[in-house]
């Protein structure tokens, strides 16, 4: 086993699922030197076949590189591998390359600072198929000169994207883009089981829906605009319309296996700021 304080400036994989394989297989690709640890030994075996150094515990590969990546399944198994080290991890960077919450985000930085090394946390916004390509993207945040130091072999993996030095904020990014994908996914699922229950014809009925979905994606700039100005405007709709209409989706979506996607909360909220004379405005005016 390598010694702790001689790290070689290859990569450590922790966790070879599918997106630990993806990502050893690019960097192998990309030339540099990769060992592999899984908890289940025989799933790194095709990543030993492709030229990864095998190590025998978390430990070992830890000890081997001087960064070290953690995909594992999640802030628990992370913690897990965390546990079997010794705090005297100068000169390596750990990043948590696994979907968690901020707060896990906050721990994971402070049981790695305690271990004497520099910690990362990346948010995945790629499947494995396309890591190393420029469809993906992976989010940073935490110590930026373990960043830069790292940037060249995290640059193998997507377009990398440091988003901030405070631990949690590749977290924040990362679950709040995925909300974009579930809402607007949930909705068309809600939509489209109304109108199968209703006999309509889901093929007609999604080339509108398509056009619905459009109507969100160009109106992203005008709503950031909207709310960086504090400023309101009806546009198609005021709050009062909208009031209307979401009381008859609610009505329409009682019973469904999805459910009504929160809409009692919006409309309690359009109902305060009509209260409040602001029935006028738009719904942006919602999120202030
Ligand atoms: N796959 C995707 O498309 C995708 C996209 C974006 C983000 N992510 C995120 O990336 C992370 C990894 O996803 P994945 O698809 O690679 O998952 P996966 O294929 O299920 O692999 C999970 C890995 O975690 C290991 N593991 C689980 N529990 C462990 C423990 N207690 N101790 C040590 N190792 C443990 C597994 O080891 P064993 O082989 O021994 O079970 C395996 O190597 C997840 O947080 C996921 O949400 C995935």
């Amino acid at each position: 086993m390598a010694g702790f304080d001689r790290p070689t400036p290859g990569v450590a994989i922790v966790g070879t699922g599918a997106i630990g394989r993806a990502v050893a297989h690019r960097l192998l690709a990309g030339g540099r030197d990769v060992t592999v640890w899984n908890r289940t030994e025989s799933r790194a075996r095709e990543l030993v076949d492709a030229g990864a150094l095998p190590a025998r515990s978390v430990r070992e590969a830890v000890s081997s590189s001087t960064l070290v990546l953690l995909t594992v399944k999640d802030h628990a198994a992370a913690e897990q591998c965390l546990a079997q080290l010794d705090p005297d991890l100068s000169g390596r960077t750990i990043v948590g390359m696994y979907t968690g919450t901020p707060s896990e985000a906050r721990l994971a930085a402070q049981r790695v600072a305690s271990l004497g090394a520099q910690y990362l946390d990346a948010g995945i916004q790629a499947s494995p198929e396309m890591i190393g390509t420029d469809a993906a993207t992976i989010l940073y945040s935490g110590a930026p000169q373990a960043f830069e130091q790292h940037r060249t072999t995290l640059e193998l993996l997507s377009q990398p994207r440091f988003v901030g030095t405070a631990p949690e904020a590749a977290a924040v990014w990362d679950l709040a883009l995925f909300g974009v994908w579930y809402d607007a996914q949930l909705g068309l699922l809600r939509a489209l089981e109304t109108a199968r229950a209703a006999g309509v014809d889901l093929v007609e009925f999604s080339r509108t829906a398509s056009t619905q979905l459009g109507h969100v994606v160009a109106a992203v700039s005008a709503t950031v605009s909207e709310m960086q100005q504090r400023s309101y405007p009806a546009g198609p709709a005021d709050l009062t319309e909208h009031l209307t209409v979401l009381r008859h989706l609610i009505e329409l979506r009682a019973g469904r296996r999805l459910g009504d996607g929160g809409l009692p909360e919006v409309v309690a909220r359009i109902e305060a700021l009509i209260a409040a004379g602001r029935g006028g405005e738009g719904l942006t005016a919602t999120v202030e």
